[in-house]
Order: structure tokens, then sequence, then C-alpha cells
């Protein structure tokens, strides 16, 4: 049986839920990441990605002009990486140097990789769709990463704050 609940409350309740850092270049040439739980895949031939990015962020701006962007998939061991990214702006300050997140360099587009996520896929933006205060920035993928450690598990948010891998031990 189901109760009639408020929105908020009853989105409560989709944890766990994924967690990915887009890292797009600033018009200063800044490589800036942004934590985004709200992503998906959207195609396998050709294969396409999307997040979704609230339309006063950072961001969104540095999206729409990099026309290009990384999407990671950070692991349990980068939580850290996950609240910086996700609490601090790229308006202030160089989150990438500022969190001393590693890094290499992108083989496809002008960006970086995070060198310790479980993968990262290299994306071309194809299309900017608005839908309410976010918008979905769609990108088609032209190069993909995995960590070279098969061992190396995604971080998810657990709900109540917490993070973690969604099987520990
Ligand atoms: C776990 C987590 C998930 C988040 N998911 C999203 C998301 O899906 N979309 C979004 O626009 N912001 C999301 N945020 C908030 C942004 O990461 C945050 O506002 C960030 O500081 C924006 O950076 P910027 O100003 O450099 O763009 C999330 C934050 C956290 C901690």
């Amino acid at each position: 049986m189901q109760t009639v609940t408020t929105y908020e409350q009853a989105t409560e309740r989709r944890f766990p839920e994924q967690i990915t850092i887009a890292i797009a270049k600033d018009a200063n040439g800044k490589h800036n990441p942004i934590t985004i739980s709200w992503t998906m895949l959207t195609s396998i031939e050709p294969p396409m990605m999307a997040i979704s990015v609230g339309k006063e962020r950072y961001s969104a701006t540095a999206l729409s002009h990099a026309g290009e962007f990384v999407l990671s998939l950070p692991s349990a061991d980068m939580k850290n990486d996950v609240l910086f990214h996700g609490t601090k702006s790229g308006r202030d300050l160089d989150k990438l140097a500022e969190c001393g997140t590693k890094t290499q360099p992108a083989a496809k587009i002008d960006s970086v990789l995070l060198a310790d996520a479980v993968a990262n896929f290299e994306c071309e933006l194809v299309s900017e769709h608005e839908t309410g205060d976010h918008i979905i920035f769609v990108g088609r993928v032209v190069a993909s990463h995995v960590n070279e450690n098969p061992a190396v598990r995604r971080l998810y948010t657990l709900g109540n704050e917490q993070m973690g891998p969604v099987n520990p031990g």
C-alpha cells in the first residue's frame, strides 16, 4: 500500500544514489569539477551520457562555454574530493588545485581525467535542455577510461549525509 506524501519526503527514499564528477574548462582556462548525482547513460550507439546541472551554477556556464566535458565516476576513496567539489565553487577558487585531486590529461578533448576514479568518459557536448531549475547537458562519449585496479569501487550517497560503496566489505 502507498500513502500520499510530499515530493521532498518521497525522494528521501531514493538512496543509494550514484555520484559523478563532471569537469569543464571555464573561460579562464581552468578545469572546473562539479559533483553531480543526477546523471544517466542515454544511448548505446552512439554512446551518450547526460548530467543535470543547476542553472545558477558556475559549472553551467563553464559547460556551455567549453562544449565538452569529462564525466568521472569517483571511487570510494574520493569522499573528500566529492565533498570539496560539491560544496565549493569554481567562481572562487581552483578546486582541483586547492583540493589536490590527482588528475591526468584527457586523450581526445581539452580536459583532465581524475586519476583515482573508477572510470572516466570524455564527452563532446551535443545538446542542452532546460528542465525546471536545472539544465540537462547531453554529451557524446569520444573516449572511455578505467582504473587499472579492477577492485576499486564506486562511491554512492547512502542517505543521512553518508557516502560509501553500496556493498561494503
Ligand atoms: C553528493 C552531491 C551531489 C550533488 N549533485 C548535484 C547535481 O546533480 N546537480 C547539481 O547541479 N549540483 C549538484 N550538487 C551540488 C554542486 O556540486 C555544488 O553546488 C558545487 O559547489 C557547484 O560547483 P560550481 O559552483 O563550481 O559549479 C551536488 C553536491 C553533492 C555534495
